[in-house]
């Protein structure tokens, strides 16, 4: 049973980032805080909340702005300093030697040597009782191109932000990939756990083919694919109980599917010998479907049991797809 351990804002972890304004001379200032999230995606909006006794507090509110600036685990020592004194009796850039560079859209500066900013213009703020609520709108993100993956996206790993345990607080280093999110259920929690090098690659096979399907690239690779003798699958009032019909019907909407997604709903892998793997699908495919000439598109949802063999390809020895089979759902 657990143990009550009384009231308190135990959100385990919290950020740790820097809040970066300017003060009423047009010195640069800088502290931590961990009170702060996203709080609407679009517009794109964060807070932060300040106590009223902080330097930064007032500056928001005269400035109307602020900026978030990010540090990677090499600058926990300046990060903690700057959480520790006020600006209100020193220069924490000059003390830290970190460089302020003033943002391009809002009235505040960031942290050059901090990997990821996030621009901000105050939309609201409410006294919620020690802190004051700040709630604030994203006008730009800023990263150095090096903290970037291949997809143009921030790389939490090359970033390496710094999570803050409050409690006892204290600071620790975020850890390792685990998976994809909206994905990793489907093939973790829901199935087996992933305990093998083999399965862990094989999921990765499964969750990069459906990427590459939902958005629209090897549509040619999967229709070679189906071992149509095998194939059934039930479209709503749309039954597709033979290749025949599901070879016609995939040619009429091949071309006019859009928001394809494919959701594994259940995942088993078995061993058949010591270098092929039989994969199990339970597999549901929703789309947009709309005929040319038409106003509006309809909704296609289409479920199938697929079953794969798979094996380890001895050139890339990355897994592929030998063989691959839909049965009736
Ligand atoms: C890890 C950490 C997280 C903090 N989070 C917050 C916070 O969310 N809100 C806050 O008001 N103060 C927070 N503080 C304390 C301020 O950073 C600290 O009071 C700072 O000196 C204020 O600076 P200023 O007076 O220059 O604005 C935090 C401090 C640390 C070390």
């Amino acid at each position: 049973m657990k143990k009550s351990i009384g009231i308190n804002t135990f959100l385990f972890p919290l950020p740790s980032v820097v809040v970066n304004t300017y003060d009423e001379s047009g010195k640069a200032n800088m502290m931590t805080a961990s009170w702060t999230g996203v709080v609407n995606s679009s517009p794109s909006m964060i807070s932060v909340s300040l106590r009223q006794a902080t330097y930064t507090h007032d500056l928001i509110i005269k400035r109307q702005a602020f900026t978030v600036s990010i540090p990677s685990k090499e600058h926990v020592l300046e990060m903690d300093y700057v959480g520790t004194l006020s600006g209100k009796r020193v220069d924490k850039f000059d003390q830290t030697g970190l460089t302020p560079i003033k943002s391009d859209l809002v009235d505040a500066p960031y942290v050059s040597e901090f990997p990821l900013t996030l621009e901000c213009k105050l939309v609201k703020y409410e006294k919620l009782g020690l802190h004051t609520l700040f709630i604030a709108e994203v006008v730009d993100v800023k990263i150095d191109e090096a903290y970037l993956n291949e997809k143009g996206m921030p790389d939490m790993k090359k970033i390496d932000p710094v999570a803050y345990a409050h409690g006892e607080r204290e600071y620790y280093e975020i850890g390792n990939y685990i998976g994809k999110a909206n994905k990793m259920w489907q093939s973790t929690l829901l199935n087996e756990v992933m305990n093998t090098e083999a399965k862990k690659d094989i999921i990765q096979l499964v969750e990069e083919y459906y990427e590459k399907m939902d958005t629209g690239q090897p549509f040619s690779e999967f229709i070679k694919l189906i071992n149509w003798s095998e194939f059934v699958m039930i479209n709503g009032d749309l039954k597709l109980d033979s290749p025949k019909k599901y070879a016609s019907w995939y040619s009429d909407v091949l071309v006019t599917m859009f928001n394809r997604k494919h959701t594994v709903e259940k995942l088993t892998i078995d061993s058949v010998d010591d270098k092929t793997y039989k994969v199990k699908m339970d597999m549901h495919f929703r789309a947009n479907e709309w005929t040319p000439g038409e106003a509006t598109s309809k909704t296609i949802q289409v479920r199938g049991k697929i079953e794969w063999l798979v094996s380890r390809d001895p050139e890339t020895s990355k897994m592929r797809i030998d063989k691959y089979t839909i049965k009736e759902a």
